[in-house]
């Protein structure tokens, strides 16, 4: 069960407990919960669509292992990962699930997304999530912005203020709906924007060799914000760099006698102590290597020489990855 402690960035004790065997990857604060730092990205999950108990025990495997953090969105596999997700936890373990608004499903499309960034649609998006969560509350819920990609982009009467969105996401939080709020997809200007309404946590894609937001993970790391990059290995979709394929990265396995997938997530939990790892898969058995990475320490040598691998990317100005197809 997670611990309730105090609001991100009062309680620094959370970040110091990294024994190993505790929970995975140690601790952080996740809005007013303290979470295991490795967690578990539940979109991969759509692959079992055929076969809904396959999934179900995808998640109770990972409860099994001490994840008390999974991410999921109404609209990944259009309702079928939160079904899942409903069916697989109990109410009384704990679990801290992060949603996301700000887009709803589009079947055929890629990605299969349409943006939603109205209030009243960001609410149905969440009162959506409740009904097939079956809860009075989610732990945390990410505002899906379209500032940056990849992804879905705004236009039109879907270029909506943030702070029209934030007043909504603030009523949501205080009639007792969503327990913190989280940014997603979003830039700097509007991390700041947005620290007023209390952030706890944000996820853009960021991994060892995509380092684009390092600004941004140093100012959620002052401000206590969690940092829970999505895509951390990559993501599955042909056509991003997979960090597994990176020479350095493969060097570091075999040199440790651990998989490609490890040594990216250990630099992700060595790199900075807001990092909340969201690795998402629909397989057991990669699950198990995941959760596996929090007793992969890294030695000065080996986290120098992945540093190098992703060090060019911090100062680009291109913020972000891209769908094969997207237009630059
Ligand atoms: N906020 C947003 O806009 C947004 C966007 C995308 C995703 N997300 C969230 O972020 C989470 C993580 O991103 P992601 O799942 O797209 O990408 P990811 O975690 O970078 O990569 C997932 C891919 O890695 C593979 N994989 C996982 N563990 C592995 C291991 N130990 N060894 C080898 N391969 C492994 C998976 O395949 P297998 O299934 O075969 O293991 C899958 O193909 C998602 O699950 C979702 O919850 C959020």
């Amino acid at each position: 069960m997670a611990d309730t402690v105090s609001p991100a960035g009062t309680d620094r004790s959370a970040d110091t407990d990294t024994r190993p065997g505790s929970r995975p990857g140690g601790t952080a604060a996740l809005g007013t919960s303290s979470v295991a730092r490795i967690g578990y990205g539940a979109m991969g999950l759509e692959r079992h669509h055929d076969n809904p108990d396959a999934a179900v025990a995808v998640v109770r495997r990972a409860v099994e292992l001490g994840v008390d953090h999974i991410d999921t969105a109404q609209f990944y596999g259009n309702g079928f990962v939160n079904d899942v997700l409903r069916r697989a936890l109990k109410p009384d373990e704990g679990v801290v699930i992060v949603s996301k608004v700000g887009a709803v499903p589009d079947p055929g499309g890629q990605p299969p997304l349409r943006p939603a960034q109205h209030p009243a649609e960001l609410r149905a998006a969440v009162e959506d999530n409740l009904r097939a969560l079956d809860t009075d509350t989610i732990g945390v819920v990410n505002l899906r912005r379209l500032d940056v990609g990849p992804g879905v982009t705004a236009t039109g009467d879907q270029l909506v203020d943030l702070d029209d969105q934030l007043a909504e996401m603030v009523a949501l939080r205080d009639e007792g709906k969503i327990g913190g709020i989280g940014l997603s997809a979003v830039d700097t200007d509007t991390l700041r924007r947005a620290l007023p309404a209390g952030i706890v946590c944000v996820q853009n894609a960021y991994s060892l060799i995509q380092r684009e937001y390092e600004d941004m993970l140093e100012l959620c790391a002052d401000e206590g914000i969690g940092w829970a990059p999505f895509f951390p290995l990559g993501s599955g979709f042909p056509g991003f760099p997979k960090v597994v394929d990176e020479p350095a990265v493969r060097a570091a396995a075999s040199a440790r006698g651990v998989t490609p997938a490890q040594v990216g997530l250990a630099w992700l939990l060595a790199h900075a102590p807001n990092i909340l790892l969201i690795p998402g898969t629909a397989s057991i058995a990669h699950l198990e290597e995941n959760v596996a990475v929090g007793d992969i320490a890294l030695d000065g040598d080996t986290k120098a020489a992945l540093d190098a691998v992703g060090a060019a990317t911090v100062s680009t100005g291109d913020r972000s990855p891209r769908w094969p197809d997207e237009a630059r």
